[in-house]
């Protein structure tokens, strides 16, 4: 049996290991070796992506098909696939946009870009009215942190070990993963780091609402006081550790106490993954700012939004974001008809409705099978936690990774977060016969992996 080695495997399974060649070897065609290859021959290495598992060719609806034609539902998508791949309702909004305006240079608006910002402000509570849009996700959360330096006048911030907020380098010194701070330094200066909800559950956390990590929170408010603002994943995309209603109101009371903006990253999160439009609105609080992205470009743009107070548009005289695609009009329109499609296909709801028969196909599973030390899920967002003992908590990360393979033979693609988190965010506009064969295929690869 492969051994567990010294490798950070947070934001997701890693491209190195002997279980992903044996998987290569036994199912890909040699054109697809060959085509692998020269990628890794000409892109430059990375523990994420190159060299890559596998060579894909086609995109639709809630799969990704590789050169050899075999198709998988994809439960990862890097969560851009809320409305599936190819959705009809974006296609045609692009290549209208393509035919008319396919690029508008900063200095000008375009009318899908207002209406996309009306549209914004419109689904978002009140008093986040106002919109800047950026490129992707990390350049969104350089926008917002540059707002707090101007709003508050103030550049330390707090944010969360283990968190990520994308991998340039003001996103990494706010982020808290040792894979993409490591021999990075020197980061930058008053990125203070506090335990997450879940880090040391049971150590921080008593889940009788005191919130050890919020008490050491207060500790540090009570002797710094140049702290502009606190950046936080609400629900991480990864592990999908879910912090409850009282966490975020005493956060939200902390904030407002101590003059701190906070900040919600749902970049991967927002637009329908947990049940709701926006993540927070799980939670009963609004934050200042608020942070889109991924799955606003419909599964074919980079588009990402930062939502804000209308206090804070205080940086008439400097650029926050100033990228060249800003008011992109391919990337407005993919945002545009992505929103008319979600509330038109009701898939909120369905969100919740599909999340509910996932919750209860996973936690059945838990019954049954040893190996499953923790279900947890919101809307349709689900992390299925492999450990090799129940009560030592000890990660099983070599079968996490087999079952992960195992589903790959079977037409099912996700990633693992943590060494042993299997992460599955299904497409919303998924059928309910759809997700019955991804839990049936699950189950089946974990029995085939126990029966080693
Ligand atoms: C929580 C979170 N923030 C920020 C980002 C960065 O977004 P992008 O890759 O679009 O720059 C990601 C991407 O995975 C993310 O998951």
């Amino acid at each position: 049996m492969e051994k567990n080695t010294e490798v950070l495997r947070t934001e997701g399974d890693i491209n190195l290991t002997k279980t992903r060649s044996i998987w290569q070897e036994n199912h890909l065609s040699k054109e697809s070796f060959e085509f692998i290859n020269d990628d890794a021959k000409y892109y430059l290495h990375q523990s994420l992506s190159t060299p890559c598992l596998n060579i894909i060719e086609k995109s639709y609806g809630i799969y990704i098909e590789d050169i050899d034609g075999r198709k998988y539902m994809d439960f990862h998508g890097n969560n851009v696939h809320q409305i599936g791949y190819g959705n009809e309702y974006v296609i045609r909004a692009v290549k209208e946009q393509l035919d008319t305006l396919p690029f508008s240079p900063r200095r000008y608006t375009n009318k899908v870009a207002i209406q996309l910002a009306k549209k914004l402000v419109a689904i978002a509570p009140e008093p986040l009215n106002k919109v800047l849009l950026a490129p992707g996700g990390t350049s969104a959360v350089g926008m917002a942190l540059k707002l707090v330096r101007k709003a508050t006048g103030k550049f330390k911030t707090i944010s969360m070990w283990d968190s990520f907020h994308g991998a340039s380098l003001d996103a990494i010194s706010v982020g808290g993963e040792a894979l993409f701070r490591n021999g990075m330094g020197p980061l930058m200066p008053g990125t203070l780091h506090i335990a997450p909800y879940n880090s040391y559950r049971g150590l921080f956390e008593d889940d009788n609402g005191r919130f050890k990590s919020l008490d050491y929170l207060e500790y540090i408010l009570e002797r710094e006081n140049e702290i502009g603002a606190i950046i936080l994943e609400p629900v991480r995309c990864t592990d999908v550790h879910i912090p409850p209603k009282e966490y975020y109101q005493r956060l939200r009371n902390i904030c407002d106490r101590n003059n701190i903006l906070m900040i919600f990253d749902e970049i991967p999160t927002a637009l329908g993954r947990t049940g709701k439009m926006f993540t927070f609105e799980n939670f009963g609080v609004i934050p200042d700012i608020v942070l889109i992205g991924k799955g606003l470009g419909g599964g074919v743009f980079p588009m990402a939004a930062m939502l804000v107070k209308g206090e804070l548009d205080v940086a008439q005289d400097i650029a926050l974001g100033h990228y060249t695609h800003e008011k992109s009009s391919l990337g407005c329109a993919a945002a545009l008809a992505t929103l008319h499609y979600i509330e038109d296909f009701k898939l909120i709801e369905k969100a919740n409705q599909l999340g509910e028969y996932m919750r209860i196909r996973l936690k059945k599973m838990q019954e049954q099978y040893e190996i499953i030390g923790d279900v947890r899920g919101i809307g349709l967002l689900y992390g299925v936690e492999l450990v090799l003992d129940r009560h030592s908590k000890e990660k099983a990360i070599v079968e996490a990774e087999q079952v992960m393979y195992k589903c790959m033979e079977k037409g099912l693609s996700f990633k693992v977060s943590q060494g042993n988190v299997l992460t599955l965010t299904p497409p919303l506009i998924i059928k309910e016969q759809e997700l019955e064969l991804a839990m049936d295929i699950l189950e089946q690869s974990i029995q085939e992996v126990l029966a080693k």
